[in-house]
């Protein structure tokens, strides 16, 4: 392993991200993991080596046309599966202390199922090994989008309760080859937004004639059931190992106080987080919202069911980037827009979805709003949101925020490096994140880690590499892929120095 590189600072003589006094009262415990994530199809690249089988989204990218900005394709990306190495030395020399990352199933099992790609099995140890070499924690999730292709051929793939068996089988063979070093796993990345994409873009797939707003319900039940099976068989296989779903979705606020608006944020709550929290950590079973909808043409899990999915969690892991508001049908986004300055945040969305809209409040939608200063209040509202995690759904379990990120407004179009590595706004978001952080730890939360996304710029899905989320500048221009620090990740690393116990 080569040395670490050295610092470097974008900023003229060296300086950091302006920093108040520090505030004696706030502290990141000792062992408070804090670090960076990333997942395989967006970074990785070498789409064709080493026995990958394709995955659907390699579909999206070759056969759906314009499904993806400039019809960009991840075939090389970042090219980590080869720059691991680099990569890893590049986090470790900014002191982070874990490393999200995500194994891709269609080279473990290039099938889905069946036979083992070993070369695929060796890389990952590889990359596991090296994190603990430079003592970075590694953080391992199963599955992040990237379905084996061949699975949503043969049944649909998360449309059929078929794919559980071939999850946890999948999950066995993962636990079994990195049980040994990893301690910390999430089953399944933000499925509300990928059984949202459901129905995928017709015509690519077999069409398994479920009505379209009814697939993200079934996609749901199968990772529920996926999830919970693999959860329980991890936890025989490495008793002392902490297994996670990785939910997500942003602060859900009533854009006033009234009865309408309350009602609004709750439906909110229960079609995107509660969906797969409310089984996970409450009940077993879906929120009387999801169930009213859903019993029409989901089968009701049974009793066992209902037990392997309560409680198959160690950990409540959210990506958490931001905040929404709500409210009730009669009142319109007009009035949403114009009550910005009152308001926490510029984004709203109303409630008059049944079921899949998503909430339109992904205020990152900020990409091309010059509004995105209103980011800088992450403060005002992520205490009360990492409240609200608590309260309602972790029950005494400790708390990761699993994502946070920022895309910088128009950066893709930055053509200077100086200027690309100076991201002022992400570097504002990422420090008053992480003082919001810590008021909410210094009431009582118990958060004890988080992930920013991303450790570089890489495929942002639909976006391509339109849209980007890192704290590293990587030129994809240059066929050598240089990767430079860009300000945000010095203030990320910064906050730590500061704020955490030595
Ligand atoms: C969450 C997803 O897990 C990740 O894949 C995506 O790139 C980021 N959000 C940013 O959109």
């Amino acid at each position: 392993i080569p040395p670490p590189p050295l610092y470097y600072s974008p900023f003229p003589s060296g300086q950091q991200y302006p920093m108040e006094p520090k505030n004696e009262s706030w502290s990141f415990p000792k062992d408070f993991w804090w670090g960076v994530a990333g997942a395989a199809y967006q970074i990785e690249g070498a789409a064709k080596s080493e026995g990958r089988g394709p995955s659907v989204w390699d579909v999206f990218t070759h056969r759906v046309t314009d499904f993806v900005v400039n019809n960009y394709t991840a075939d090389i990306s970042n090219n980590n599966y080869y720059m691991y190495k680099e990569d890893i030395a590049r986090i470790a020399a900014m002191g982070v202390k874990a490393y999200s990352l995500t194994l891709s199933w269609s080279r473990i099992m290039p099938f889905g199922r069946g036979p083992v790609n070993q070369e695929a099995i060796a890389h990952y140890n590889d990359v596991i090994n090296t994190c603990i070499e430079y003592d970075i924690i590694p953080i391992v999730t199963l599955f992040h989008w990237d379905l084996p292709l061949v699975l949503q051929d043969t049944y649909g793939g998360w449309l059929s309760e078929q794919i559980v068996a071939d999850f946890v089988a999948y999950a066995k063979v993962a636990f079994a080859a990195y049980g040994d070093r990893v301690t910390y796993w999430f089953t399944v990345n933000e499925a509300i937004v990928f059984c949202n994409e459901y129905p995928y873009p017709a015509g690519y797939f077999k069409n398994f004639t479920i009505p379209n707003q009814q697939q993200p319900f079934h996609c749901g039940q199968s990772v529920l059931l996926a999830h919970s099976q693999a959860y329980r068989l991890g936890k025989e296989m490495m008793p002392n190992a902490t297994i996670a779903y990785k939910n997500n979705g942003g602060y859900k606020i009533p854009l006033t106080n009234s009865t309408g608006d309350a009602v609004a944020v709750q439906r909110a709550w229960d079609f995107n987080e509660g969906w797969f929290s409310d089984p996970i950590y409450l009940t077993g079973d879906y929120n009387e919202n999801v169930k009213a909808y859903v019993s029409t043409f989901l089968r009701p899990f049974t009793e066992g069911e209902k037990q392997t999915i309560l409680g198959s969690a160690d950990l409540y892991a959210h990506d958490a980037y931001t905040a929404q508001f709500y409210f009730a049908p009669d009142v319109g986004v007009a009035a949403c827009v114009n009550n910005a300055s009152n308001s926490l945040f510029p984004t709203c969305a109303n409630t008059s979805y049944t079921y899949s809209a998503q909430d339109g409040g992904w205020a990152i939608g900020a990409y091309s709003d010059p509004l995105a200063s209103w980011l800088h209040k992450t403060t005002d509202w992520l205490p009360a949101f990492l409240h609200y995690l608590a309260d309602t759904w972790a029950g005494g379990r400790p708390i990761a925020v699993s994502e946070f990120g920022f895309a910088e407004p128009f950066e893709a179009q930055k053509t200077v490096l100086q200027d690309i590595l100076y991201d002022p706004i992400r570097t504002s978001y990422y420090h008053d994140y992480m003082r919001a952080m810590l008021i909410a730890m210094s009431e009582g939360v118990n958060v004890v880690g988080c992930l920013a996304w991303s450790l570089y710029d890489n495929f942002e899905w639909s976006s391509g590499f339109a849209v980007k989320f890192g704290m590293q500048y990587v030129n994809f221009s240059d066929p050598a892929l240089p990767r430079y620090y860009k300000a945000s990740f010095f203030e990320y690393k910064n906050v730590f120095d500061i704020y955490q116990e030595k």
